[in-house]
């Protein structure tokens, strides 16, 4: 079995007047028309209704809700255990390419026939403009799994170099002994796809929790899978709420890895009660884990002014900060800011419009929720007190959604809360530094913040770059010269961050299916 050639996912620009513009407003209106949806729980492939309901809100309406979904209670989570067992002898007994087939089908759904769905889901429910929508729910998501295919294959074609003459040595890539807990986050649904799809691809049976937030655009991944040709069992999608249902799953003692992405609080609770279960299970469980950032630009004297703004802008404030990458502090030289970075950046800044996402001129547009609206101006009004200066922004208004303006604020105190807390939201910490203390502000970046997901350097001087690569050498796991922190592509950037930003096992790589396999040696004599 040879992968077809695979290439990324072409994006569509949704320009006015466009038809695929017309068939995204066509699809949204219509789930406008039609919502809510009632989501079940789902278990070997039969639709649960549990009557204990919980509703996605969309967050720049309040007077709507997106769905109503059913959230699994203890015997929904211990069937889906026992169902994924169940379904896991045959789902690993199937030849690689019929497994590999469901999720190169599943791509070409994603990006044909679901593609306008998934987006009009993506944007209503979890508030991404049509822009941030497409860059997610149809390439991101289409290209985990056609390149997913792609790396297992390569993962399958692994062999030890050596036979020694009358044997034959080989390595077999085993599923894991167990199920795999799929946690997925809101702010991106091509993970909600990822994180379930890549232990399923290497023959693991999962069961998965998505985000309250993003339950109907997960929904309709399920669904596509399925019509993909999936097998009941193999995945099983419920909903619920978080504690209970991950709590259930890693108390079973056929709990084999955590497959997480979400806050890094959460994350080490997890690993904690996982620990505090080692005696229960039959194996050490295999985490993997994306958490929180605190990206940083850093813009040497040498950078080019214009890009280091614009990067700057769409860094920090592109889906309103909430990517795991998104830009949240930076640092500038002294002689940069003063000769136009700082005029520029708020000029840029002050165009920037904020609206629903059925406005498709609105380049951001609402947080997710009230408690991201109450901590993201909770994170500003402590700025100020701490004396940092609003240069633009600094305001929110959840009368009818939850929409907060992009706010800059300039601090003197580089270690103030601000450069070392994640808001997760608009909120872009500037620090000025004299152009003579390039070094001691490698230092400063390096040592302000426990995380170390993405970061990146503008810098026309490469010794410049090179200086801040070597001494930032565990400050960002992706690193980006002359461009935006954020945007890592399936395929071209392997994606996570280390520190207290994760376990760096790389999404959109090959190093991801290493940590859902256990292999086994077997040499065989002639
Ligand atoms: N791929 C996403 C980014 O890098 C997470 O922004």
């Amino acid at each position: 079995f040879r992968v077809p050639d695979i290439s990324n996912e072409p994006m569509r620009t949704y320009a006015p007047g466009s038809p695929e513009r017309q068939a995204l407003q066509a699809a949204y209106t219509q789930m406008e028309q039609e919502l809510p949806f009632e989501v079940p729980c789902i278990v070997n492939g039969k639709r649960i209704k549990t009557g204990k309901t919980a509703k996605q809100p969309i967050p720049f309406d309040h007077a709507k809700h997106l769905c109503t979904y059913h959230e699994a209670d203890q015997a929904t989570v211990q069937n889906a255990i026992e169902g994924a067992l169940a379904a896991k002898a045959e789902w690993e007994a199937m030849p690689w390419n019929d497994r590999a087939a469901i999720f190169l089908k599943a791509a070409d759904l994603v990006s044909g026939k679901y593609r306008y769905k998934l987006l009009a889901a993506t944007m209503l429910g979890q508030g991404k403009n049509a822009w941030q929508a497409e860059i997610d729910a149809a390439a991101e998501l289409s290209d985990f799994f056609r390149f997913g295919v792609k790396y297992v294959e390569e993962l399958y074609a692994q062999q030890p170099p050596k036979n020694s003459s009358g044997s034959w040595n080989r390595v077999e890539y085993r599923p894991l002994e167990g199920f795999v807990l799929a946690v997925s986050p809101f702010n991106f649904t091509a993970i909600g796809g990822n994180l379930p799809g890549a232990p399923a691809l290497v023959g693991n049976v999962v069961v998965w929790k998505p985000s309250p937030m993003a339950t109907y655009s997960n929904y309709l991944i399920y669904q596509i899978l399925e019509e993909a040709g999936l097998p009941a069992g193999v995945l099983q999608f419920v909903p619920g709420n978080p504690p209970e249902v991950v709590g259930q799953a890693i108390d079973s003692p056929h709990f084999a890895a955590l497959h997480f992405t979400g806050s890094t609080a959460v994350f080490k609770k997890l690993w904690k009660d996982i620990a505090g279960n080692l005696d229960k299970y039959k194996g050490y469980p295999r985490i993997v884990g994306e958490t929180g950032g605190k990206n940083f630009h850093l813009v040497h004297e040498s950078a080019d002014i214009k890009n280091a703004v614009h990067q700057a802008v769409r860094g920090a404030f592109e889906y309103q900060g909430q990517k795991c990458s998104a830009l949240s502090r930076l640092y500038v030289s002294s002689s940069v800011w003063s000769s136009g970075f700082k005029d520029q950046l708020l000029q840029e800044i002050s165009k920037i419009k904020v609206g629903p996402p059925s406005d498709f001129t609105a380049f951001m547009g609402p947080v997710i929720g009230k408690p991201a609206f109450d901590k993201i101006t909770g994170y500003i009004q402590k700025a100020k007190e701490a004396g940092g200066e609003i240069l633009i922004g600094g305001t929110g208004d959840d009368s009818k959604g939850y929409f907060v303006q992009p706010t800059v604020i300039l601090s003197k105190d580089p270690k103030s809360v601000t450069f070392v807390e994640e808001i997760f939201g608009p909120v872009l910490s500037v620090y000025v530094y004299d152009d003579a203390k390039y070094d001691e502000t490698l230092e400063l970046i390096d040592t302000t913040s426990a995380y170390g997901l993405t970061g990146a350097i503008f810098a026309n001087d490469r010794k410049a770059l090179l200086k801040a690569t070597n001494r930032l050498r565990h400050a960002a796991g992706n690193v980006y010269y002359n461009e935006k922190c954020t945007g890592a592509v399936v395929g071209q950037q392997p994606f996570g961050g280390a520190r207290a930003s994760g376990t760096n096992d790389k999404a959109g790589s090959i190093s991801i299916f290493y940590r859902f396999v256990s292999a086994r040696s077997i040499k065989e004599n002639f």
